[in-house]
């Protein structure tokens, strides 16, 4: 280990300006203007593979975005390491909100990152956590220290739902036969208290569209006699929550996972201050599911939130005017033992049930995945513990996290393979918004402990 860490260190500039150059090309998947620098990223990381000495690497065609899939393979007796990662990121808008452009990475201090920061989109979602693993891979096939087999598959969709992943899994298992899957895509608690993700929430997300008369009318001569979509819409969207602030859909918490005190009194050890986290978001009070603490609420529980509205007269100035419609994006985030088609099912049929008759609603199902838990007592989340423990000099705390990677548990019930959730995010780090970034101490970090998993994974497996 001493070797490849003398090799990491010093390479440490080398794998800085290979990252600027993966962040600067743009590869959002939501955007089809950017189809050609998606393309271009799936080739940068190609390339990137074939020389750190991957075989079989290849772009695989989808509908959608390219795949790409490499590996070293070298003895059938030892243990072989999937690990999953995505090169698509976010769309930067609102782009005047960014402080330095999204796709012109800079470093700079910041207060929970003081050995600086990369600020780009994708900085930590997921490019800079992606290529800790081709670095770390790099770094073991330089110094002749690979313990065991790699493949490696990486997506361009994961920000859109990851829809042909899913078949491509589903027609490739023997290519993608493994023992353990590895993903750099969470976050751990803070620089100094590492932790590992052994949970992650499912989706279900919809969109709405509420409709009244066949046209925008004057609101004054039909406003008051004629239903505004709008108006209807909102009510219907407030009558989702009751005063407990539970969702009020008819069997939505029917299959909600139950957890025990016993587990709900260890998650509460993990380190938290709810008045650290009111100052950082600057509100005076948080807000949420009666009975449950900010943390529970934020990953045990299922949530339904917003996620955009719009409809009737958005300009400057003002237009009086009785929209035809309006529309909303709904997610809703869900627990173990929910699945997503069948709560996107019951939000439908709720949500038509209703409607007054003034107005017609129409429910369009989007993207959706399940909810996801990693195991604690097995070899996988031993040799991540150990790699953890190991590199940062603490023991990781086992935490449950709010964020979704469908993909998980398609891997799950498509592989039969369980996840661990090695990320270094965190979650300070802005992804999704304006001014992502990416510690440059937990990139490095990352570089450091990968090869650790992979030699105590292949340990605990001989
Ligand atoms: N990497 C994130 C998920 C994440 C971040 C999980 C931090 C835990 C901690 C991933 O790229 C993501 O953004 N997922 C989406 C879901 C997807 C279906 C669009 C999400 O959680 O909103
Ligand atoms: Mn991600
Ligand atoms: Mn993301």
């Amino acid at each position: 280990m001493d070797q490849l860490n003398q090799h990491i260190s010093k390479n440490k500039e080398q794998y800085l300006s290979e990252l600027f150059n993966l962040l600067r090309i743009p590869s959002v998947s939501a955007d089809p203007a950017y189809k050609k620098d998606v393309v271009k990223t799936a080739e940068f990381i190609r390339d990137k593979f074939i020389r750190a000495g991957a075989e079989n690497v290849k772009i695989c065609e989808t509908a959608g975005h390219p795949i790409v899939y490499a590996d070293k393979l070298f003895d059938a007796s030892l243990p072989t390491i999937l690990v999953y990662g995505h090169y698509d990121v976010q769309p930067a808008e609102p782009f005047e909100l960014w402080d330095t452009a999204p796709f012109e990475p800079e470093i700079r201090i910041t207060e929970k990152h003081p050995e600086g920061a990369i600020f780009a989109r994708g900085a930590c979602d997921d490019k800079g956590q992606m290529y800790m693993h081709l670095k770390a891979f790099e770094a073991m096939m330089e110094t002749d220290s690979l313990p065991c087999n790699v493949k490696f598959i990486i997506e361009g969709e994961e920000e859109v739902g990851s829809k042909h992943l899913e078949a491509f899994v589903q027609g490739n298992k023997a290519l993608l036969e493994a023992d353990i899957i590895l993903v750099s895509d969470t976050g751990i608690i803070a620089n100094h208290t590492p932790s590992i993700t052994v949970g992650l929430r499912g989706m279900s997300y919809v969109e709405v569209k509420v409709t009244g008369p066949n046209r925008d009318l004057h609101s004054g001569l039909y406003g008051g006699a004629v239903a505004n979509p709008i108006n209807i819409l909102c009510d219907m969207i407030a009558s989702l929550h009751d005063c407990d602030n539970r969702i009020t859909i008819d069997g939505f918490y029917n299959d909600v996972e139950d957890v025990s005190d016993a587990d709900r009194k260890e998650m509460a050890k993990a380190p938290f201050s709810e008045a650290v986290y009111r100052s950082d978001l600057e509100i005076k009070a948080t807000h949420g599911e009666r009975g449950f603490s900010t943390t529970e609420r934020a990953t045990i529980r299922p949530t339904l939130d917003v996620n955009g509205i719009w409809g009737g007269y958005i300009g400057k100035g003002a237009k009086t005017v009785l929209p035809s419609a309006a529309y909303a994006k709904i997610s809703m985030r869900l627990v173990p033992n929910q699945t997503s088609e069948k709560i996107a099912s019951l939000f439908q049929k709720h949500f038509e049930s209703i409607a007054p008759e003034s107005v017609v609603v129409e429910v369009k199902p989007h993207h959706g995945g399940e909810a996801a838990i990693v195991p604690t007592n097995f070899t996988g989340f031993q040799a991540a513990s150990m790699a953890m423990e190991k590199s940062f000099g603490k023991k990781p705390i086992p935490v449950r996290s709010g964020g979704s990677i469908p993909i998980v548990a398609l891997f799950e019930k498509e592989l039969g393979l369980k996840t661990i959730l090695l990320g270094f995010g965190l979650d300070s780090d802005l992804i999704h918004s304006p001014n992502e970034h990416y510690g440059v101490f937990n990139f490095f970090k990352g570089i450091e402990t990968i090869p650790l998993f992979y030699k105590y994974y292949t340990e605990l497996n001989k």
